[in-house]
């Protein structure tokens, strides 16, 4: 379609089938002109269609990765810096998981052990994959690392649980390890806080629909969908964006700005009568 990463090389985590997030940036990377390794954990790579994305883009390399092993990256960085024949430019963490969410604990009452497994799935492993990245110098010199969040890191969401703790520690990842990689290599590291989304993480989400409606409702543009997502991502590995770092970048139609709507006043109007 377009020249806009022609030339870079990038490593996308987190394409599970074809609602992901990820599966969207991995296609529209590919089509900007870039050249990508896909990966994903041993369990979701039998389990999801991403060999089917593979091969829409340019037969990928996919290769496994349980992100909360540093053995498992360290495998994934060499061998990716093998098939691009050196570093590379870009890296996308689109990784979220929390057990209290899946067996519907209540906030008050997590359960600790599951605590841990969603922090370390959902945010430590974006510092793992950045530590791995520094100490292999895989990235070139202005290369640019995402991750993706949600605003439930800054204001609370009934039903988001404990992936609002782990967002808010991964935002933070970002900017603490946003100086360490802009002063060795000028790496821009962000997140990007995307509105709800219908994917299969997204519905783990209590009243998933009903929380997209009223975000439809409150935002002036209307909900950001996968696909406007990814166009955003594209940007942001972009050369057009080199001065962008430490950032948690809004990307929810005007969500995070808003109280009240006319159409959110109208309905709840409507649900008094
Ligand atoms: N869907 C939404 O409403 C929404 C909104 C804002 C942010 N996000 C974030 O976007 C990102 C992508 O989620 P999605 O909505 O595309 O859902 P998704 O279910 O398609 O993606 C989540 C991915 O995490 C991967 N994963 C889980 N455990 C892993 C592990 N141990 N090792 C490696 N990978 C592992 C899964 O295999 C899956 O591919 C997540 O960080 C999510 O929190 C989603």
């Amino acid at each position: 379609m377009g020249n806009l990463l022609k030339g870079k090389k990038g490593i996308i985590f987190g394409a599970l089938n074809d609602m992901s997030i990820a599966w969207k940036v991995a296609e529209r990377a590919v089509e900007e002109g870039a050249e990508i390794v896909l990966t994903n954990s041993p369990m979701a790579l039998r389990m999801g269609t991403i060999n089917e994305l593979a091969t829409k883009c340019n037969n990928a390399q996919v290769i496994g990765c349980d992100v909360t092993k540093v053995e498992d990256i360290e495998n994934l960085i060499t061998k990716s810096m093998e098939i691009f024949g050196g570093k590379f430019d870009f890296v996308l963490h689109s990784i979220g998981m929390s057990p209290n969410v899946r067996k519907g604990i209540d906030y008050a009452e997590l359960n600790y052990n599951f605590l841990e497994k969603t922090l370390d799935v959902s945010a430590i492993s974006f510092h793992k994959v950045l530590n791995v990245c520094f100490e292999k110098d895989a990235l070139n010199d202005w290369g640019s690392v995402l991750a993706l969040t949600y605003m439930a890191a800054q204001r609370t969401v009934f039903g988001y649980n404990d992936m609002a703790d782990a967002k808010a520690l991964l935002e933070s990842i970002a900017r603490s390890f946003g100086y360490k990689y802009g002063v060795k290599r000028k790496v821009r590291i962000n997140t990007i806080s995307q509105s709800p989304t219908l994917t299969t993480a997204g519905s783990g989400v209590g009243g998933m629909n009903d929380l997209l409606d009223y975000a439809e409702k409150l935002s002036p543009l209307g909900n950001a969908d996968a696909l406007d997502c990814a166009n955003y991502c594209l940007t942001l590995f972009s050369d057009l964006t080199r001065k962008v770092t430490m950032q948690n970048l809004m990307h929810d139609g005007g969500f995070s700005s808003m109280s009240m709507s006319e159409a959110v006043m109208e309905q709840y109007m409507k649900g008094k009568e």
